[in-house]
């Protein structure tokens, strides 16, 4: 047998640095930041970083409109700051994932700037101009995220349209010109040769586009664009991108955002091994706090990904959706989530605060930044209980509420908070196989649990969630009998750690057992 690849026992952490950590004191976080703070990550016991953008950019959609992809925002630092960042990093055992954002660039980028210059410029082809419709409006009937309006911008100099999935200030490269994919792998060795681990591929099922540019079918018209985009186009970029990966030395990987909300397509994203090594699968993202909804999410998953040999991921809050603490309702909740995360089978991602509990932020009208509303999700961290959270000017958001307790200094010090939970999961993750990379098999349990055995030549461990809000027992199900006189490792609320298990699980608990 060979031992599984590092990436599929990794724990990843998504970092978004205008949020974590500010170092020269301007109110955004910066590399310098994330540098001064790998100490945290490494008592947290995370095994990978994940740096959503830093390059350079107008920040229209906060990084994700890129405008040079081989540098460093001058608001992020520098290319040194960058090299060491990621020397740290591999000498406390971090690996170290970049954002890649293929499918667009700024629209200030110098590649889109020629594009627009006129009709016949050699690089027009670069991004995917079109004449207008027959009534002169837009060439099809595609929409942009986050917002009711055409993907399609008019640019009067040259008298054509432009497709931009997202913002009109992110126009669509064209990834059917060859010039386009050799710059983007230019990009992707320059990243490489920094050292870095691998890529989270930003909207990666976006770059293969029907070359038709079809109007969407009525029953999704009016519906963003993206989440439709599916073509056979993509799959023959991501093999040879792939292929480039795997010319390069030490297992780098290559993470990819499939916003595709049917897991059975996300399986195709990952080829015949030779395409994405992961790939985020959002529907379990979007589940309510419930039971059923989440047995099913992991039945599903496993029965799409399992029989093609892909191996999963596992997310619950990220810098694009409300914190799952703030959407599950509770703090008893988000805790159990953390035990129902790091103990399913496959790759968990974890977005930096919600080690905290970290709940969104509410912001005022007059501070809300974002076009797509996430600024919620992209509070800043806050550090200590001080007034300025370890922030030495005001951040760029307001922090989250109980920022006087909900802080990394005070959660340290305390061994029954949400921090703690996570650390000790996390020790108990490494010390399993069977946590990290073994079988997964479904157990019997009662309405309004779900638990699991996993399993690993002879290490075993049993998670069990309890959704409901009632205490709940196991007497007389397969779930007790498999567990008769084990011992509860960890407790997402701390009752019965470390004694034996008495086969009742509290309201909102999670419990993770091993042989007593
Ligand atoms: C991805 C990113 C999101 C960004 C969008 C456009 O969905 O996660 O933050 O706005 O792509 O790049």
């Amino acid at each position: 047998m060979t031992a599984p690849p590092w990436w599929a026992s990794a724990v990843v952490y998504q970092i978004y640095p205008r949020s974590f950590c500010d170092g020269d004191g301007d109110g955004v976080g910066d590399l310098s930041g994330i540098r001064s703070r790998l100490d945290h990550l490494v008592r947290l016991g995370v095994d990978a970083v994940w740096l959503s953008p830093f390059y350079r950019s107008p920040m229209k959609d906060f990084g994700y409109d890129i405008s040079d992809h081989c540098d460093v925002d001058p608001v992020f630092g520098t290319l040194a700051d960058f090299d060491a960042l990621v020397a740290d990093c591999h000498a406390r055992g971090l690996r170290v994932l970049v954002d890649l954002v293929p499918n667009h660039t700024s629209d200030l980028h110098p590649w889109f700037q020629a594009s627009r210059s006129s009709r016949y410029h050699p690089m027009r082809d670069w991004y995917w101009w079109r004449d207008g419709g027959p009534d002169g409006g837009p060439p099809n009937n595609w929409v942009a995220a986050f917002s009711p309006d055409p993907a399609w911008t008019f640019d009067a100099a040259t008298g054509q349209w432009y497709l931009h999935q997202f913002l009109p200030e992110q126009p669509d490269l064209n990834w059917a010109n060859p010039e386009v994919e050799a710059a983007m792998h230019d990009v992707v060795r320059f990243w490489l040769d920094r050292g870095v681990d691998g890529f989270r591929i930003d909207v990666v099922h976006g770059i293969g586009k029907d070359p038709q540019l079809p109007d969407d079918p009525p029953e999704v018209a009016g519906l963003p664009h993206v989440p439709l985009n599916d073509r056979p186009e993509t799959h023959v970029h991501l093999r040879r991108l792939r292929a480039l990966l795997d010319s390069y030395p030490g297992d780098r990987m290559m993470l990819g955002e499939v916003f595709l909300l049917d897991t059975a397509k996300v399986a195709a994203y990952y080829g015949d091994g030779d395409e994405l090594h992961l790939s985020f699968n959002f529907p379990p993202l979007f589940a309510p706090w419930k039971a059923s909804a989440w047995r099913r999410q992991i039945e599903t998953t496993a029965a799409e990904l399992d029989p093609v040999g892909a191996w999963p991921t596992w997310v619950l809050s990220n810098h694009d959706t409300v914190r799952h603490r703030s959407r599950y309702g509770s703090e008893a909740r988000a805790r159990a989530a953390a035990l129902l995360l790091l103990g399913l089978r496959g790759t968990p991602v974890l977005y930096a605060g919600e080690e905290l509990g970290l709940l969104d932020a509410e912001v005022p009208a007059e501070r809300v930044v974002d076009p797509g509303g996430r600024d919620g999700c992209r509070a800043p961290i806050p550090w200590d209980p001080t007034h300025g959270h370890g922030w030495p000017t005001d951040p760029w958001l307001p922090f989250p509420p109980e920022a006087d307790t909900h802080n990394v200094a005070d959660e340290w010090a305390d061994p029954r908070s949400t921090l703690d939970l996570y650390r000790r999961s996390l020790v108990a993750r490494r010390a399993s196989a069977a946590l990290r990379t073994g079988a997964q098999r479904l157990l019997e349990v009662p309405a309004g649990v779900v638990g699991w055995v996993r399993t690993a030549g002879a290490d075993r461990r049993v998670v069990l969630v309890n959704f409901s809000d009632e205490v709940v027992d196991l007497e007389g199900t397969e779930a007790l009998a498999a567990t008769a006189g084990w011992q509860v490792e960890v407790a997402s609320d701390r009752q019965g750690e470390g004694s034996r298990f008495t086969g009742q699980l509290g309201p909102d608990q999670a419990v993770w057992l091993r042989p007593g």
